[in-house]
């Protein structure tokens, strides 16, 4: 299929692109690289690869992104609370005009997987189910949220509220739970700690990848669903995540009593309903923070965001 990946020069997509052309698609990257566009170098030796630099929020651009596409992975995005706390404007301009740029230009031949998240939940004391009702906390998830019900509304549309995403990835984030602990840990030797009793729920950036071409097989079966995309394993609190980078690193936790984490987010997530299509992850936190370990020991990497 042709695939375009709006975003697709960010973390999750320069992950996703070699597992698309490794199984046989077109990738069309439309992103205007941000964060820089490095990252994307060892593709474009790729024959069926393609880049366009422009912006989604320029209805021209996502017009000319889209035409002769097949399906569209849905990435281009202010991702985060930080970032978006930090230009509200942007995000909502990118977050929510973007997605409707999109939804304007598709047609219902074309198919859209939405990269949505489990910050929609917000905090939750059951365990949320695609039912549960949305409830975000902070600008990063409102805007995901709005986003999400639009693409549904309008499109030929899959929606994937992932788990917070870890791991190795050409284009690295530091701001994602376990990355930002792990690199703590290894450059640090010390991690301070705000609410460690509370649940969050992981996936390895790979693992992302694979959801995606759940989609793009079984389109048919999992058209105008929202699916939650994790591990019911995967759920843990993030002190059994420093535990588990402390297995690996020797480092010190401090638990903080006072002091708050500025994301709010306190679930545990049900991923039954995409279990059902059969679909597992494949790496654990184990081997994620394994992966980071020897990446950080090698790189320098710098960040404008942190997790604590
Ligand atoms: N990483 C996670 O834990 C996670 C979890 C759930 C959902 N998601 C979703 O997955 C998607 C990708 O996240 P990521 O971690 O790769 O983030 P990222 O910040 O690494 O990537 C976002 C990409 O979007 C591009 N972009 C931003 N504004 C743009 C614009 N105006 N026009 C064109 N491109 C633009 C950026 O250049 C960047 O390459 C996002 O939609 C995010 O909400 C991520």
């Amino acid at each position: 299929m042709k695939v375009l990946v709006t975003g697709g020069a960010g973390y999750v997509g320069t992950s996703l692109i070699p597992q698309l052309l490794d199984a046989g698609h077109h990738v069309r990257v439309l992103d205007n690289l941000m964060a820089g566009g490095d990252q994307l170098l060892p593709f474009f030796s790729r024959p069926h690869f393609e880049f366009i630099k422009g912006d989604i929020r320029n209805p021209d651009d996502v017009k000319a992104a889209v035409r002769g596409q097949d399906a569209v992975a849905h990435l281009a995005a202010i991702v985060g609370y930080p970032a978006c706390r930090k230009d509200p404007v942007l995000a909502e301009q990118v977050n929510v005009t973007g997605t409707r740029n999109l939804a304007q230009a598709l047609s219902r031949q074309q198919l859209v997987i939405f990269g949505s998240t489990g910050s929609n939940y917000g905090a939750v004391e059951d365990i949320c189910t695609e039912e549960t009702p949305l409830n975000p906390l902070s600008l990063y998830g409102q805007t995901k949220t709005i986003a999400e019900a639009h693409l549904l509304e309008h499109c030929s549309a899959v929606a994937f509220r992932f788990a917070t995403a870890f791991g190795l990835s050409p284009r690295l984030r530091l701001d994602l739970l376990v990355n930002d602990f792990t690199y703590k840990a290894v450059t640090q030797q010390y991690l301070v700690v705000y609410e460690a009793h509370f649940m969050r729920t992981f996936i390895h950036v790979r693992d992302m990848g694979r959801a995606f071409l759940l989609a793009l097989d079984n389109a048919d079966q999992m058209l105008r669903q929202v699916y939650n995309v994790g591990s019911d394993v995967m759920n843990y609190s993030k002190r059994d995540v420093c535990d588990l980078v402390q297995k690996q690193v020797d480092c010190y936790v401090h638990y903080a009593e006072i002091g708050e984490d500025a994301d709010k987010r306190n679930y545990v997530v049900s991923y039954d309903k995409i279990g059902r299509l059969g679909y597992q992850t494949a790496v654990t936190l184990e081997e994620g923070i394994s992966e980071l370990v020897k990446g950080f020991q090698v790189l320098d990497f710098k960040t404008p965001y942190s997790n604590v």
